[in-house]
């Protein structure tokens, strides 16, 4: 994979309808495989989306964004509605969705204690490390992209869709772009770095 990926990638919401090879998704998962983990523990699964699949796991996200509304969950966060509605309009046009999962952990609505808590931080590296490695593959195989956090707003819906416990921490959409977005800007190198060299 060429370096030029991380340079060269962005976040992509306009998507061509054409469907991805199955052998495309394949090689991005495999670059989320060998992605590196605390302690190699591997803690990602992934549910491939596509197709009616599709269809209800977005529908299942707008049930969850008008329950939010009427009952809330997260009323300190409503702030990122629009913007999950957005990001569900995004997810419609995208022919691929794939929910990212850590297979460790269950929803983030429950208490958990320190240790759990150390566990679920070193986990959501290893998850993020694993979908930073699937959004570069994709870009060096032509595929756009773009990592959703929003899925937390409808995270009872979207769970019991998936048929699981474990813990939903993102989604990924793709498919092939059908923009080709400036590169969004990023804070001088300087305001992010103390040398203590
Ligand atoms: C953890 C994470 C969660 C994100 N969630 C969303 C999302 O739910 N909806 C969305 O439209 N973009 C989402 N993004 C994309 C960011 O908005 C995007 O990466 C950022 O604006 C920089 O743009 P770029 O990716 O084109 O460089 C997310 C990105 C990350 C890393």
């Amino acid at each position: 994979m060429s370096i030029d990926a991380i340079v060269t990638r962005r976040s992509i919401r306009k998507f061509r309808p054409d469907a991805v090879p199955l052998s495309v998704i394949q090689e991005i998962l495999e670059a989320a495989r060998v992605a590196p983990s605390g302690k190699n523990d591997q803690p990602w699964e992934f549910v491939v989306l596509g197709g009616e699949e599709k269809e209800r796991f977005c529908a299942c996200m707008e049930a969850g964004l008008r329950r939010e509304t009427e009952k809330p969950l997260l009323p300190e966060s409503h702030g990122g509605l629009a913007d999950a509605w957005n990001t569900l309009r995004i997810m419609r046009q995208a022919p691929i969705t794939i929910a990212v999962l850590n297979r460790f952990e269950g929803t983030p609505f429950a208490e958990i204690g320190e240790g759990r808590r150390i566990g679920e931080i070193i986990a959501t590296q290893s998850i993020g490390a694993a979908i930073q490695n699937m959004l570069l593959k994709a870009e060096d195989l032509g595929i756009g992209t773009l990592w959703i956090a929003n899925t937390i707003f409808a995270y009872p819906e979207l769970t019991a869709f998936l048929e699981t416990e474990h813990q939903l921490v993102a989604a990924v959409s793709l498919g092939y772009a059908d923009e080709k977005p400036n590169a969004r800007p990023r804070r001088p190198l300087e305001s992010m770095v103390t040398y203590r060299l």
